[in-house]
């Protein structure tokens, strides 16, 4: 599928079969996201699959519990993958620093973008969580307290039914323009 076709059909899904997911399939999104850039390519991420049900159902039970159980459609999710944020490189923080901008979260989103369209790609349903209790992540997954997991990842065969939120978008005329900014001083 051309690839705008592909980024036009992509939904974000919450709704999942309760049909397993092939690891060579996961394996391919993995290889889409190693391959994503970042600053000074810094690769400044590490993704962990949890496709075991016995950890999944632990992780889910705490993560999309009390405040975050508006996510918990997760639970449904045969897949959930954390990405955790490593240390960039020097020269991408010395950067940061002196922009005032955090590099790794754009290299995040860009790998984790890429995850995603891989897996639309072979048939799979995907939503980005960034609402889930950090700290149970990290403590049913074993990472360090030190280190930070802003997103997840719920993956699935899509079920049909669970299309659609907000999806709309702003025009492009009012989203994009050439040659100079248009718009209104904040
Ligand atoms: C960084 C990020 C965090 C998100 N967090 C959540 C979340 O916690 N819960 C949720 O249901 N959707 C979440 N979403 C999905 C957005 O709601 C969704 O992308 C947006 O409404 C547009 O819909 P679409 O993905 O179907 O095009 C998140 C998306 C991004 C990119």
């Amino acid at each position: 599928m051309a690839l705008l076709d592909l980024i036009r059909k992509r939904r974000s899904i919450r709704r999942f079969l309760d049909r397993p997911v092939e690891r060579d399939k996961i394996m391919m999104c993995l290889e889409a996201a190693r391959l994503a850039p970042s600053a000074c390519n810094s690769q400044p991420w590490k993704f962990i699959v949890v496709d075991d049900g016995e950890t999944r159902n632990r992780l889910c039970h705490t993560a999309f519990g009390g405040v975050y159980s508006i996510s918990s459609f997760a639970r449904k999710a045969p897949i959930i993958v954390a990405i955790v944020s490593e240390k960039d490189k020097f020269i991408a923080r010395v950067g940061a620093l002196l922009r005032g901008t955090r590099y790794y979260l754009i290299d995040i989103g860009i790998a984790g973008e890429h995850f995603v369209l891989q897996a639309e790609e072979l048939g799979l349903g995907t939503c980005w969580i960034g609402w889930f209790n950090e700290g149970a992540v990290k403590s049913v997954l074993g990472v360090p307290k030190d280190k930070k997991i802003d997103v997840l990842l719920a993956v699935g065969y899509p079920d049909k039914e669970g299309r659609g939120l907000r999806h709309d978008r702003e025009p492009l005329e009012k989203m994009a323009g050439f040659n100079g900014y248009e718009g209104e001083a904040e």
